[in-house]
């Protein structure tokens, strides 16, 4: 299993570009089920994520060509209507196949996705949406059985805000006769992104980027082109870095409009920020100040930025507030922090960080995606050495991470 080795106290100077989105490029790709024309897509990641939905759709009889950041997607031949458990089981964003494959097909099948370390993340709302529009869904043997002549349009209003969720409804009500309204509609700009797909697909949808989508369903969607819009996790990752290591750092092809929260909060821990549409220059020359805040959907503070704000919060001046409020079990990477001399305590959904002086690096355990990245924020700005295990989770999810990282002047290596 690979590690990385990074050996803390390197300041970060130089430009880092931003890939693609994951979770963009994630249900984009599944889009590609929607139609029998070629979708060309731009800009997606360089993911192990990617690389399982690819597997996936392939297996369902999508043409698929590569080519670099490119991926051309032809729907003609799908033929086999089914995610099965091992691949759902490695990444749940395999639930995002039901949505396109019954509306297009009239029939799926989708293993429940099981346990998640952050979380129970049920897919009841997905479940419950797709029964509005008429599908008849039976659970067995662990697979979600879908069927419907034609979905037809319906009123759907989620319990909670959920964002694959929305993005499979609003996937399934493009080919739905008549009108679907989703309310409580996820707003994340990679809910966007899809959308845009969508339309460029010929898809109706009104009301995008707003919590009420109401799409007018079509017989059919055609090719279409499109570039997955930047990263801003990683966007923010990267900028957490540079606000706890220290130095000068530019991000080119990101988007500065869909990190507002992100970049005030990285303001108040006294990060000089610049920016153009299209990058963000971020300078720290002092020791960082503690922000505190609370997760909640777009556009307020991300769920996927709590674990690495929470790393900076650790060497910062004062006591940083956390409160997760998306998932119940986001803070798997408290004890791994502590061990690197980190002072959290938890108290329910809240973490108190007191910054500390510094941290000294150890060994320690990445346990999901974003966990790993505050593990290798919190090395970089340590003292010595930190071997952070498991790091398959961070390939998950970022783009070559190490290479960019020692790009900028990180100590940082892959080891085998
Ligand atoms: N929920 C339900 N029932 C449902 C759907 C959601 O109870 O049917 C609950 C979840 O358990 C959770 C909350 O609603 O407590 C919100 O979950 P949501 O459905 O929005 O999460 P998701 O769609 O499974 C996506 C991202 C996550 C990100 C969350 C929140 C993708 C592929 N994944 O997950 O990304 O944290 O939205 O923004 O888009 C990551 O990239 O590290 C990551 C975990």
């Amino acid at each position: 299993m690979d590690k990385l080795l990074i050996t803390g106290g390197k300041r970060l100077a130089g430009e880092i570009a931003i890939s693609g989105a994951k979770n963009a490029a994630l249900p984009i790709l599944c889009a590609g089920l929607l139609t029998a024309e070629t979708v060309q897509l731009s800009n997606v990641p360089h993911l192990q994520d990617v690389n399982t939905m690819l597997k996936l759709l392939r297996q369902m009889g999508l043409g698929i060509e590569q080519d670099g950041d490119r991926v051309a997607l032809n729907g003609k031949a799908v033929d086999k209507l089914e995610a099965p458990y091992e691949m759902v089981k490695t990444m749940r964003a395999s639930i995002l196949v039901l949505g396109p494959l019954l509306a297009r097909f009239g029939e799926a099948k989708v293993s429940l996705p099981g346990g998640c370390a952050i979380g129970s993340r049920p897919v009841d709302q997905h479940i419950k949406g797709l029964q509005a529009m008429g599908a008849d869904i039976t659970i067995e043997a662990g697979y979600i059985h879908a069927r419907a002549k034609r979905l037809k349009g319906a009123r759907i209003t989620t319990d909670m805000i959920t964002v694959t969720g929305t993005e499979n409804l609003l996937m399934a009500a493009t080919l739905a006769e008549g009108e679907t309204v989703l309310e409580n509609a996820a707003r994340e700009p990679e809910v966007t992104d899809l959308a845009n797909l969508l339309v460029a697909m010929g898809a109706k949808i009104d009301g995008i980027g707003t919590e009420r989508l109401v799409i007018q369903g079509v017989d059919q969607l055609h090719g279409a082109s499109h570039a997955v819009i930047a990263d801003r996790i990683e966007t923010g990752t990267f900028l957490c870095a540079v606000a706890a290591a220290g130095g000068d750092i530019t991000l080119t092809n990101t988007r500065t409009d869909i990190l507002d929260v992100v970049l005030d909060r990285l303001r108040e821990a006294g990060v000089v920020l610049t920016s153009g549409p299209d990058w963000i220059r971020a300078q720290m020359a002092a020791r960082p100040k503690a922000v505190s805040f609370r997760t909640t959907e777009y556009p307020g503070f991300p769920t996927d930025m709590q674990a690495q704000f929470m790393a900076l919060d650790c060497i910062a001046e004062g006591v940083g507030r956390i409160s997760e409020t998306i998932f119940e079990n986001r803070f798997m990477h408290v004890q791994e922090l502590n061990r690197l001399g980190a002072a959290i305590e938890i108290d329910g959904h809240t973490a108190l960080v007191k910054g500390v002086d510094k941290l000294v690096g150890a060994p320690v355990m990445a346990t999901d995606l974003r966990a790993s990245a505050s593990l290798v924020i919190a090395a970089l700005a340590a003292q010595g050495q930190t071997l952070v295990d498991r790091i398959y989770h961070l390939d998950r999810g970022y783009d070559r991470m190490e290479v960019k990282l020692s790009g900028v002047g990180a100590d940082i290596v892959r080891v085998k």
